[in-house]
C-alpha cells in the first residue's frame, strides 16, 4: 500500500509541473543558511554538509557501514518560516525511494529532482545501496524546479532516509534552513 493515496501524489506532481513551467524565469536565488543532521549509527559513520560561502552549493559526505539490503524510504517536509520560532508546514511526502528510482525512466517530478541530485554523486542511483563512501561535489537547486506559486522567504526542509522493513530504523536525518528569492 503507498502511504499516501496515488491520486493525491499525481495531483502534487500536476502542481508541482505547472509550477515548474511557470517557475521558469522567477527564482533568482536559493541560499543555503544552516543544515543540522543525524544519522543511525549501525549503517552510517558520517553525514555531513557543507555549504559553500555564496551559499550556493553543498558538498555532502554519507559514509555508509552496511549494506542496506531493504527498500529505503523518504519522508520529507517542507516548512514555511512564519516568525522566528514557527514554521508552518505546506506539505509532507512519503516515497519508496528504490521504486522510484527502479521506475527511472518515468516523467515525474520527484524522479527529475532525484536525477539532479544524483548528477553530483558518486553514489549509484540504484538499490541495494551498498556500503561505501559516498561524495555530493557541488551540489546545487535546481531552480527551474521550484514552482512559481513559491514565494520569497525562509524555509525549512526536514527530510529523512529510513527503512521500513528494519523497524523504521533511520539512515539519515536532515534538517535544511534555506532562503529563496523569486523576482
Ligand atoms: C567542495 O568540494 C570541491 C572539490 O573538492 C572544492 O573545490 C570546494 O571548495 C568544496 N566546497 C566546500 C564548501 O567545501
Ligand atoms: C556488500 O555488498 C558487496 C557487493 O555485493 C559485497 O561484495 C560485500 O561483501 C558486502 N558486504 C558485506 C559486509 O556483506
Ligand atoms: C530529525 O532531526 C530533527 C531535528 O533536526 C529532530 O527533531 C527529529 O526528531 C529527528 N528525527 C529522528 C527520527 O531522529
Amino acid at each position: 500500500m503507498s502511504p499516501i493515496p496515488r491520486v493525491f501524489l499525481y495531483l502534487l506532481i500536476m502542481i508541482f509541473f505547472i509550477g515548474y513551467l511557470d517557475g521558469r524565469k522567477s527564482m533568482s536565488a536559493l541560499l543555503f543558511r544552516k543544515i543540522v543532521t543525524t544519522y543511525g549509527e549501525k549503517y552510517a559513520s558520517a553525514f555531513a554538509f557543507d555549504i559553500s560561502e555564496n551559499q550556493e552549493t553543498l558538498n555532502i559526505t554519507l559514509n555508509i557501514v552496511k549494506n542496506i539490503t531493504v527498500d529505503v524510504w523518504l519522508r520529507a517536509s517542507i516548512l514555511q518560516k512564519e516568525s522566528k520560532t514557527h514554521y508552518k508546514e505546506l506539505f509532507t511526502y512519503n516515497i519508496n525511494l528504490c521504486q522510484v528510482m527502479d521506475q527511472g525512466k518515468s516523467l515525474s517530478l520527484i524522479n527529475y529532482w532525484l536525477k539532479n541530485i544524483f548528477r553530483y554523486t558518486n553514489l549509484p542511483m540504484s538499490c541495494p545501496i551498498r556500503e561505501g563512501n559516498y561524495h555530493w561535489i557541488n551540489l546545487k537547486s535546481d531552480k527551474e524546479t521550484i514552482p512559481g506559486f513559491i514565494k520569497s522567504g525562509s524555509y525549512r526542509i526536514d527530510s529523512s532516509i529510513y527503512m521500513r522493513e528494519w523497524h523504521n530504523d533511520l539512515l539519515t536525518n536532515c534538517s535544511m534552513f534555506i532562503d529563496i528569492k523569486m523576482k
